[in-house]
């Protein structure tokens, strides 16, 4: 998923020493496809991992590694080079932040370049550690990652999986298009103002099979959903998405359930609600399945010539007792303001976005979105196309406001 944000931006990567550090140049180069300008700053340690000269190609600027750079030996020059490129910047991100520059960060130090850049910076921080398991979990390291994000620093914590030692655990440096969706929400200014909330979303199409090998089906990717998971999660929510078909990806923390049918769908949505506070209904679900399932693949000798289909239940329909704030999303190709806001009323939502077919580069498969947002009472929001990470973020953001109105 592209990114319509950090084009022009200015990101400071800077880079401490662990093996993770090779990550970063994956880091450096997404960011300069995204059309942001990236200088590099890599502690001693990480020049012991990868090479300055890699970053400098990759980011086509010079990288900084000593406190004091060659042209300034001897007092041959004078410069604050710290000062100028703390105050270039819109956002710094330390990626991989080893625990030995987490914990000088979280005190203060200025023994290197990266960390005596820190110290200069007027722009957001994002910190990604990564450390073997025990250095990660280990309570020193917690306390001063604690202390950093309450100093305002943004955390994109490590992922548990397999690491360098053989050991297994929490403690891989966060996948690099984490790190750049967090570089998004916080260059936007979002905050983590969902931590403490639980949020279900649904995501993609429901197969409803005919036979075992046929099935009534709709062009649902899934992107909107699992852009709406991957940023509630960034913003601090406990996440549940239930999909259905899809070949999209999430991050690891968040917890999945597959589902294939429109009834496997409310069967699942049905079993989580109780446990969230949010629904955000974003799947297409299928409103007829055949009435009949083949067990076998239906020959053409059998002469098939008519499918016919029963009703399924419209599950946002059977939810208004729950008490939950619930968003649906309305698809529409006609009418579209006015049919967003007959589903609102006749579905009992809180919320619905409505999606238009109608324009340009908006819809399924699109990494892009035009969206229109309703509230219950009246309020409306008419967006323009964006990513569709970009509008989950603003969907999300409506929701907050709207979860912070119903409470005071
Ligand atoms: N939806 C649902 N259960 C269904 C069908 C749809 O919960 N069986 C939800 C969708 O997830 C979406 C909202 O209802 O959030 C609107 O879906 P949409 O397909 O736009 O509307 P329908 O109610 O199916 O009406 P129509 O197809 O006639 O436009």
């Amino acid at each position: 998923m592209q990114s319509d944000i950090l084009s022009g931006k200015k990101i400071i990567v800077g880079v401490s020493g662990g093996i993770a550090a090779y990550k970063s140049c994956i880091l450096v180069r997404e960011l300069a496809k995204r059309g942001a300008s990236v200088k590099v700053v890599m502690t001693p340690s990480a020049c012991q991992f990868v090479a300055p000269l890699t970053f400098s190609s990759l980011s086509g600027n010079d990288v900084i590694v000593n406190v004091f750079p060659a042209d300034q030996k001897d007092g041959a020059s004078v410069r604050t080079w710290h000062i100028d490129m703390a105050l270039w910047a819109d956002l710094m991100i330390i990626a991989p932040a080893t625990v030995n520059t987490v914990a000088k960060i979280a005190n203060g130090f200025a023994d290197n370049a990266l960390t005596t850049l820190v110290l200069a910076l007027r722009c957001p921080m994002i910190a990604a550690p990564a450390a073997d398991v025990d250095m990660y979990e280990n309570k020193f390291t917690r306390g001063n990652l604690n202390k950093l994000e309450n100093s305002g620093v943004y955390i994109v914590e490590a992922e548990a999986g397999d690491l360098a030692s053989g050991l297994k655990g929490k403690g891989r440096l966060a996948d690099i298009f984490k790190i750049i969706d967090a570089a998004e929400i916080v260059l936007h200014g979002d905050k983590k103002d969902f931590a403490g909330r639980k949020i279900l979303v649904t995501a993609g199409p429901t197969y409803e099979d005919i036979d075992p090998v046929r099935f009534i089906g709709n062009r649902s990717s899934g992107k909107m959903g699992f852009a709406l998971a991957k940023a509630a999660f960034l913003r601090g929510a406990e996440v549940t998405l239930i999909s259905g078909p899809t070949s999209e990806t999430i991050y690891p923390e968040i917890n999945i359930v597959k589902v294939r049918s429109a009834v496997e769908m409310k069967k699942a949505v049905d079993k989580q609600i109780k446990s969230n506070d949010v629904l955000i209904m974003s799947a297409a679900v299928a409103d007829y399945k055949p009435l009949q399932k083949g067990a076998r693949k239906i020959k053409k000798v059998d002469g098939l010539k008519k499918i016919d289909l029963a009703e399924n239940e419209d599950i946002l329909g059977t939810l208004k007792s729950t008490g939950k704030f619930i968003v649906g999303f309305a698809l529409e190709t006609d009418n579209e303001l006015k049919n967003a806001a007959a589903k609102l009323k006749k579905k009992n939502l809180d919320m619905v976005v409505m999606n238009s077919l109608r324009e340009k580069g908006s819809g399924f498969e699109f990494d892009t979105n035009k969206i229109s947002i309703l509230h219950k009472n009246g309020h409306k929001k008419v967006l323009p196309l964006l990513s569709k990470f970009r509008a989950a973020n603003i969907i999300l953001t409506e929701i907050a406001n709207s979860l912070t109105k119903a409470s005071t």
